[in-house]
């Protein structure tokens, strides 16, 4: 098969991210993304195992260059999946959603800083020290840019309720808002958020901040939810301003993926 050889073009200086931006007229990003779809489209390699992972990542061909590898195949395989996918020339986002006590979650991302991902996630809902103390650790060289997650976009308001969080018809979105202020007082420079809140967060953060979007489903099947409850097609999420999107099993349980991620890739080009 064909070797993915192109680098993605996601700067780690904001400077040079800026300039090309204005270069090529990119809407939102956060300033650090081409209008390349294949830059903006994340597969997530939700598979137990590297081998099982690595096989989809065949069959995709070199139609997609970033890979999310998540708990799941993460606690399986370590390491060793991340250096094959950086072998074959793949970016990678590595999808722990760290929560804990500070200290111990920048151990962890002092432990996963030279691993070779590009983004690591940890959860804006551990507070700002948690979050400032992942951002100290992570300024050793290469380590990956962080992204806090906001709420889960498998939570509807129901359950965020359960959990003790508001009561009032908005309180999804004031609290999406409200760890996405947190992140940025914390020094964190991406967010992850659902397609119901993207274009509120973007408003609220301005151009420069990196928003990725889970729970992507392709136009004409938003009926397939999975376990998700915040849902929206691509072109609904970059339209609201995504920088990203992050999609697994409309495309890793598809008889036919890389038709699938092709689809996608026209929707955000067609959105760009
Ligand atoms: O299969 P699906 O497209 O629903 O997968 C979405 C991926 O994005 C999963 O790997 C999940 O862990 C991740 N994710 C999410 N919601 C968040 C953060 C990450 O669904 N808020």
């Amino acid at each position: 098969m064909d070797k993915v050889t192109a680098q993605p073009h996601v700067h780690k200086d904001p400077a040079a991210a800026h300039k090309q931006a204005q270069s090529t007229g990119a809407k939102t990003g956060e300033g650090s993304l081409r209008t390349d779809a294949k830059e903006r489209l994340i597969v997530a390699l939700d598979f137990p195992s590297a081998d099982k992972a690595m096989d989809l990542v065949d069959r995709l061909d070199g139609c997609c260059r970033w890979f999310k590898v998540g708990m799941e195949l993460y606690y399986a395989a370590g390491n060793r999946v991340i250096e094959e996918l950086r072998k074959r020339g793949y970016e990678v986002f590595l999808d722990l959603k760290l929560h804990d006590i500070p200290n111990t979650v920048a151990g962890a991302v002092r432990s996963v800083a030279d691993v070779g991902a590009s983004l690591l996630t940890v959860h804006a809902g551990g507070g700002e020290q948690m979050m400032h103390a992942a951002v100290q650790a992570a300024r050793a060289p290469g380590a990956p840019k962080l992204l806090a997650v906001t709420v889960l976009t498998s939570m509807d308001a129901a359950e965020l309720r359960a959990v003790g969080v508001g009561g009032a018809a908005n309180a999804l979105h004031t609290q999406v808002l409200r760890l996405a202020r947190l992140a940025r007082s914390a020094g964190i420079n991406g967010l992850v958020c659902s397609a119901e809140e993207v274009e509120a967060v973007r408003a609220a953060m301005g151009p420069e901040m990196l928003l990725v979007v889970p729970g992507i489903r392709p136009a004409g099947s938003a009926g397939q939810r999975d376990d998700q409850r915040r849902v929206a097609s691509a072109t609904e999420a970059i339209a609201r301003g995504a920088s990203m999107l992050v999609v697994g099993r409309p495309i890793t349980e598809s008889a036919n993926p890389a038709w699938v991620a092709a689809g996608i890739l026209a929707e955000i080009a067609g959105a760009l």
